[in-house]
């Protein structure tokens, strides 16, 4: 390295200097903005080494665009987490103008609403972007989180603070505080125009708006974010500390007012027929609109319903997307080849001719089962119809007849793993086949790593779907555990990662520290990062409440393949668990190799106990309830949904474990039986004002 400072730089020093402070640059582009490096982190520290040399030799060339000048262009953990007082929700789907007659009706049913009354709804455009919650407190904006997995989102306040849609202060009369929730989006005319101006620099073109929005919310510099046309939409709230408004349509009002922009049009309709008719309008418009729709939204206007109806997993029970058809294209089906899932599911997938379908290019569709393909007689060499719908996986419609290859053959599903050549069963009532390998299949190993560091399980960053695989064929990580010794079994290596293509010091680095900070989990994303079949995040989640410690669940579950046992009885008493979902729970910890599996990722693994599902202090948290007859005013579904709300276990059936039962007209062996066993017996009226106020 030279010290020696000279005047004036060679000319060649300064054509390799304006050559390197190019090239950093563009490298910079690939990984912060466009979330995709050309070059290994290696060759791009080699780069950087050399740029800082000739900086201090020469110190009159530091340019001020240097990339030794920017301030934060290297953060190394990218965004900064944050915990949404309110969770983020999702929207169930409609496609059909039936879901939405299913949907009044499930309304109705709820709320105990007679038949064919009317109930206000909004109807509302569906926005194709990004979501993201705004919080202002005393009227000024503090901080602007994506929604993350709907509990934990990312701090993107430096980027939504470039936004000039989005009210930096609200003033009036304005909540203490107040959540206002929306997407950000682009319009489609300047999304065009940042393509191009994209395109002549020579950077990242977007697939679509869409894409255009969220490529620009999470760049880390947001200066770059402040160049790029992003707009905001509010139209939800989250937290907030008085209410607004008693209507949806208020809360749009009151929003609209201070000054933020809404999708427009707008309806209140009142019955199904209306919320159709909105459909068929928005339908027409659409390509008319400024920016891109996917479906329009339906909301119940009433809050107080809202408030009733509450929500059930990820989506509230008072709203519904309702989509636009899916967009398709014709494309050449080259080839089927089957996925081996992480329960040892053969999925067929079909390898298609790459197409453009509504934006976006297709090349692999999924072909569910061997049923499937026998139904729709898909045939390889075939051009298929392919559609796309939103964010659902491609799918094939049907098949061009017309183009049928005569020497086409009928596809054969073959009954064998095609990975480690196990057998395929295929149990009685299910659709699909399996792969018998179990713990000898390399393809079901991988993917239930991957599922183990997936966004709702340990969300391991920098552990993507290609490293757990090069991983595992290196045998470097064979089994969960093996990824919390990594790091030390690297140190001794005599191949260590950052001396790998593809690695360098930063990469290994963070993927080091985004391991360690998962040394400590939550129960209930421990328990569903186990990958047992059928257990989803939200059954975890039940079953992290039940038994608040891995210890607990662990022994109970082992218990619990007594059929005859306490522990199976009160494993059926979780709420979403039924006898089929018990089994597989049941079934994961008979297995051997499962439960070591387990205890040596435990020596790594610090899971916190988890909090009771309990709602503040209600007088039935904690305790198990039977409704059981025809309740005068509310619906089944409510009643338990406000029962379980309020902490309560919700249960089928009466035994010793009954707290309460409340009993309407016509209540039969439930009833008696309660009378047997000598356990409490509330009216319907009694029961309310029992959990009155909570
Ligand atoms: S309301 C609790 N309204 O669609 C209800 N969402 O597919 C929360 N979206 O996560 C959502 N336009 O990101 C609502 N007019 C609209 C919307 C909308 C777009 C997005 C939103 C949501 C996703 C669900």
């Amino acid at each position: 390295m030279s010290h020696q400072h000279s005047m004036f730089a060679d000319p060649k020093i300064v054509q390799e200097y304006k050559k390197l402070v190019a090239e950093i640059r563009q490298h910079d582009e690939s990984y912060y903005q466009e979330d995709a490096p050309i070059v290994s982190d290696a060759d791009y520290d080699a780069l950087r080494k050399r740029l800082e040399e000739i900086e201090r030799a020469h110190p009159e060339l530091v340019s001020k665009d240097s990339p030794t000048q920017k301030v934060g262009a290297v953060p190394s953990k990218g965004f900064k987490t944050v915990q949404h007082a309110v969770p983020m929700l999702s929207l169930s789907n409609a496609f059909e103008d039936q879901d939405i007659e299913d949907f009044y009706g499930r309304l109705r049913n709820f709320l105990k609403l007679p038949e064919a009354s009317e109930i206000e709804i909004v109807a509302e455009p569906k926005i194709d972007g990004l979501s993201c919650s705004l919080r202002y407190e005393r009227g000024q904006l503090v901080l602007a989180a994506t929604r993350g997995d709907g509990t934990t989102g990312e701090d993107i306040t430096a980027n939504v603070m470039t936004i000039q849609d989005v009210p930096k202060t609200i003033s009036g009369n304005v909540p203490e505080i107040l959540e206002v929730r929306g997407e950000i989006y682009m319009r489609r005319d300047e999304f065009m125009k940042l393509n191009e101006e994209q395109e002549k620099i020579g950077s990242k073109v977007f697939a679509n708006p869409r894409n255009g929005a969220a490529g620009s919310v999470r760049q880390l510099n947001p200066a770059v974010s402040a160049a790029r046309p992003l707009r905001f939409f509010g139209y939800a709230l989250g937290e907030v500390s008085e209410q607004i408004a008693e209507t949806q349509d208020g809360i749009r009002r009151k929003l609209k007012g201070w000054g933020f922009a809404q999708a427009e049009p707008q309806a209140v309709c009142k019955t199904a027929d209306d919320v159709l008719s909105y459909y068929r309008t928005m339908e027409e418009e659409r390509p008319d609109l400024p920016y891109d729709i996917d479906g329009v939204v339906y909301k119940v206007n009433r809050l107080d319903y809202q408030e009733r109806l509450g929500f059930v997993a990820r989506a509230p029970r008072w709203a519904i997307a309702h989509k636009f058809p899916a967009e398709k294209a014709v494309t050449i089906l080259k080839d089927i080849i089957i996925q081996v899932g992480r329960t040892g599911a053969l999925t067929p997938v079909a390898e298609l001719e790459p197409i453009t379908v509504g934006g976006v290019v297709v090349s692999r569709a999924t072909l569910h089962n061997e049923d499937e393909i026998a139904r729709k007689d898909i045939r390889i060499g075939d051009h298929v119809v392919v559609q796309r719908a939103g964010d659902v996986i491609p799918q094939i419609v049907s098949v061009v007849m017309d183009k049928r290859l005569k020497d086409s053959k009928d596809y054969e599903f073959r009954h064998e793993c095609p990975i480690c050549r196990s057998r395929a069963v295929r149990e009685e009532g299910e659709a699909v086949w399996r792969c018998t390998g179990g713990l000898i299949c390399p393809a079901q190993a991988k993917e239930r790593l991957k599922h183990f560091v997936s966004r709702l399980a340990f969300d391991i960053e920098g552990l993507g779907s290609k490293i757990i695989e090069e991983f595992y064929d290196e045998g470097l990580v064979k089994n969960p555990a093996d990824i919390f010794t990594l790091e030390e079994r690297d140190k001794k290596s005599l191949t260590p990662l950052r001396k790998r293509d593809g690695w360098g010091d930063l990469s290994v680095k963070n993927l080091f520290e985004s391991i360690d900070r998962r040394r400590t989990i939550s129960l209930n994303r421990f328990i569903y990062a186990l990958g047992i079949r059928q257990i989803g995040e939200a059954t975890a989640k039940r079953l992290a409440e039940t038994y608040l410690s891995f210890g607990e669940f662990r022994k109970a579950m082992i218990a619990a393949s007594d059929m005859e046992s306490e522990a199976y009885q009160n494993l059926l008493n979780v709420q979403d668990v039924g006898a089929s979902v018990a089994a597989d729970v049941v079934a994961f910890f008979a297995e051997d190799h499962n439960r070591r599996a387990v205890l040596d990722l435990l020596e790594h693994v610090t899971v916190e106990d988890a909090q009771p599902r309990m709602i503040g202090n209600s007088p039935v948290a904690g305790k198990t309830v039977v409704f059981t007859g025809t309740l005068p005013t509310l619906s089944r579904n409510e009643a338990k949904a406000k029962a379980e709300s309020l902490g309560a276990k919700v249960a089928g059936s009466v035994s010793g474990k009954t707290d309460l039962v409340i009993a309407g007209e016509d209540a039969g062996s439930k009833l008696t039986k309660a009378k047997e066993l000598g356990v409490a017996i509330l009216t319907e009226a009694e029961w309310l004002s029992l959990i009155d106020g909570y």
